[in-house]
């Protein structure tokens, strides 16, 4: 039988979130390891960052905090190097130098442009819901949060249809959300990377070949910096990232913003009665509620203090977003999902500013905000079950959640 500490991460996050308010009352950083997700070996030791102000400093201090180390709580076997190693984990003037090649891509221009498929894509998603289950019952997860952000992503990288279903699988291997049985974890992770990576190599050298194009991956392909191009690992290793961060991030969002207006039917009311007036804070609610991304880790580079702990160079440091965006001396009853909670001081959930903060903030939002557009104005009677989490303590990923369409609004 799994004990509630072997269970810590498949726990509803009220609960797990008791632990996290004892170390965020405690007056220096713990150093105690959190429990490990089912099956996992211990970890490498580490100080966990739990409070808002403590996030938001070593996010923003990446002089002192770097990315370099691993921002993952155990290091990535070097052999990982080639597909994982991006931009997420280097430092300035490296960093610097990808991100403003990258940003290209998410450019005010590019977003804009994006915003229209993305309505569409949310419409198509809700009509194909209906057809396959009318008024029926089916997967929240598989109608309705993963189909929106997966298909905005491979358009953005030109990926035909025939291989989404390959790229999600291949992310949900990467994430530990899934693997075949029998597989080794470990061996699942390098095997999805690199093919991944592969994948991202043939879409390469496939765009080369064409004239520059104005969308992501023409971008990316033809993106120079002072003459310098992305060399193939780097664009590989963004490929990676992107897929990943962009895919998974905002399913996880959108399921968990659904099961938060199921449990707060008054919050639901007052959003889809008046969406638009609400849309602009309820979607970061969203965010801060469900936190997809549970932690990031940075490394001390020099002898610090931090959240009144002396720390040495060289110790690893968890910021737990998921207990930063709870924390009682900065939001208000935490518990509480508020479609109108203040957007300042902004919560944490795409990082806690600085030079990392995500880059697909606004692309998330976007499709978060259409999604549930759609949702409101086609299935107001919709009724969802219980999450199951995927159990992991990197991401806050929904496996599945039961839902009941409800009779439809015609167009
Ligand atoms: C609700 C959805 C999302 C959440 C919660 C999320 C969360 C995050 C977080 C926590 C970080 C690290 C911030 C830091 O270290 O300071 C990050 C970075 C990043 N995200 Fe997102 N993300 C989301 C959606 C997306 C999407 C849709 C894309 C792209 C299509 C994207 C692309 C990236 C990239 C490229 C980075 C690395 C930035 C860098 O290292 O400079 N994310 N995201």
């Amino acid at each position: 039988m799994r004990t509630v500490e072997e269970d810590f991460w498949s726990l509803d996050m009220q609960q797990r979130d008791a632990v996290f308010a004892e170390l965020r009352r405690r007056p220096a950083l713990s150093d105690e390891p959190l429990p490990r997700p089912l099956g996992s070996p211990p970890a490498a030791p580490y100080r966990s960052v739990v409070r808002y102000d403590d996030v938001w400093m070593v996010s923003r201090r990446p002089d002192v905090f770097v990315s370099r180390y691993g921002t993952n709580i155990d290091d990535d076997p070097p052999e990982f190097e080639d597909f994982f190693g991006s931009m997420l984990n280097m430092d300035d003037p490296v960093h610097a130098r990808l991100r403003s090649i990258v940003a290209r891509a998410f450019s005010p221009k590019q977003i804009a442009a994006l915003e229209g498929l993305v309505t569409t894509v949310a419409a198509e998603v809700v009509d194909a819901a209906i057809e396959t289950v009318g008024s029926g019952d089916g997967d929240f997860v598989d109608l309705f949060a993963q189909p929106l952000p997966l298909t905005i992503i491979m358009s953005m990288l030109g990926v035909p249809a025939a291989d989404h279903a390959l790229l999600r699988s291949l992310t949900d291997e990467i994430l530990g959300l899934s693997h075949p049985d029998g597989e080794d974890p470990y061996d699942t992770i390098a095997r999805a990377g690199r093919t991944l990576y592969d994948y991202a190599q043939e879409l390469a050298v496939e765009r080369r070949k064409r004239p520059p194009a104005d969308d992501v991956i023409g971008t990316l392909v033809h993106a120079e910096v002072d003459g310098e191009r992305l060399t193939p690992q780097e664009f590989g290793a963004f490929t990676v990232l992107l897929v990943v961060a962009g895919n998974e991030t905002t399913r996880t969002a959108i399921a968990h913003g659904m099961d938060a207006l199921a449990r707060f039917p008054d919050q639901r009311e007052l959003w889809f009665g008046a969406f638009d007036a609400h849309a602009r804070t309820a979607v970061d609610e969203i965010v801060r509620w469900a936190t997809p991304v549970l932690y990031f880790r940075r490394t001390a580079a020099v002898d610090t203090t931090l959240g009144g702990t002396e720390i040495a160079a060289g110790e690893r440091l968890v910021m737990w977003y998921c207990s930063a965006n709870r924390d009682e001396s900065v939001f208000a009853d935490p518990h509480r999902f508020d479609v109108r909670r203040g957007l300042q001081p902004m919560q944490v959930g795409f990082g806690g500013g600085g030079p990392h903060f995500c880059l697909g903030a606004n692309l998330a939002r976007a499709e978060i905000r259409a999604m549930f557009d759609q949702l409101a104005r086609r299935l107001p009677n919709l009724t969802t079950g219980p999450v199951e989490l995927a159990g992991t303590d990197f991401v806050h990923g929904v496996r599945a959640m039961p839902c009941t369409l409800g009779q439809p609004i015609p167009y």
